[in-house]
């Protein structure tokens, strides 16, 4: 089974991966965990702390060994081709977690691969581990995803994690608002299918209230994604999230960002019961462990 796209993950199978993630984490806090045997190649062809890292830390947590593949360093740079390299990396590893900046990348490598391809980022599309943390911090957070008011900020255009989170969101029965800056809204191809979908209405307000919200969810303009790296600078300082833009915010409401983050979240911020960011950054260890260990053992495997 290859992870793709939250679109080819239904419901249960999200369950299940975060029934093992919360067993994951036990195991960890018991200094107890099961160990399995294989090997997992990392193969990252644009930057990557959280994802690359927490994914050799999960391998390695689980008893496992990673490979890493540094694209500088590589035959990639004496011209061999992206499927040779996914062939010959295939012959390596049981799983092959991948990002590349191009936009159905993982899917192409899942045609070629016989391992299980890890989808860590295709570009502006997808990013459907980040996804799985997201709701299972949410879920650790508050309890449950249906019904909860959530709001997605920043660059709903070029955020891949915006693009699987929402999906997901919608599937689990949240209630969505969303707010971008002017030129980064997310299409309304996408808007309207993901309404019809699961029957529901997403709502877009360009001035937001946080007043409402229970889950506030930022990302970074993706700078990298624009032609006119001026334009990206214009854009930036909009939606700033200070002390003072919270002022009437419930005080329950968690804030969460993918990270990196680099303006849109004041450092004032940190110390607020609000921000859940780092705790979010770590749920994904267990979170991809226990995705590991389905891909490796589920009845998928
Ligand atoms: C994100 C990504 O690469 O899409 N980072 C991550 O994996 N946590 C978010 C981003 O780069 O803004």
């Amino acid at each position: 089974m290859d992870i793709i796209s939250v679109r080819d993950i239904n419901k249960k199978t999200l369950n299940e991966i975060f029934e093992l993630a919360n067993e994951m984490e036990k195991q960890l806090n018991n200094r107890k965990v099961e160990k399995l045997d294989g090997v997992v190649a990392t193969l990252f062809f644009e930057p990557s702390t959280r994802t690359k890292l927490s994914f050799q830390s999960a391998t390695v947590r689980l008893g496992l060994r990673y490979i890493d593949f540094i694209s500088e360093l590589s035959s990639v740079k004496k011209g061999e081709s992206f499927a040779d390299t996914v062939r010959m990396i295939d012959g390596y590893c049981d799983i092959i977690v991948m990002r590349h900046k191009y936009e159905g990348a993982a899917r192409y490598a899942a045609e070629i691969a016989e391992a299980s391809i890890i989808n860590g980022g295709d570009g502006g599309n997808q990013h459907p581990t980040q996804t799985m943390l997201d709701l299972y911090t949410i879920l650790k957070e508050m309890g449950g995803i249906k019904g909860l008011n959530v709001r997605m900020i920043g660059d709903l255009k070029h955020a891949r994690t915006m693009h699987s989170l929402i999906y997901a969101l919608a599937m689990f029965g949240a209630n969505i608002s969303i707010t971008a800056p002017h030129g980064l809204e997310m299409s309304d191809e996408e808007i309207e299918e993901i309404e019809k979908k699961f029957n529901t209405k997403i709502s877009i307000e360009n001035e937001p209230d946080f007043s409402n919200d229970d889950v506030l969810y930022v990302t970074r303009i993706q700078q990298e994604r624009f032609a006119d790296p001026l334009e990206a600078k214009r854009v930036m300082e909009k939606f700033r999230i200070t002390k003072e833009a919270l002022k009437d915010a419930k005080k329950d409401m968690i804030i969460l960002h993918p990270l990196p983050r680099v303006k849109e979240i004041d450092t004032e911020i940190d110390k607020t019961r609000h921000a859940k960011y780092f705790e979010q950054a770590r749920n994904g260890i267990p979170v991809r462990m226990g995705l590991i260990k389905y891909l490796l053992e589920g009845e998928h495997a």
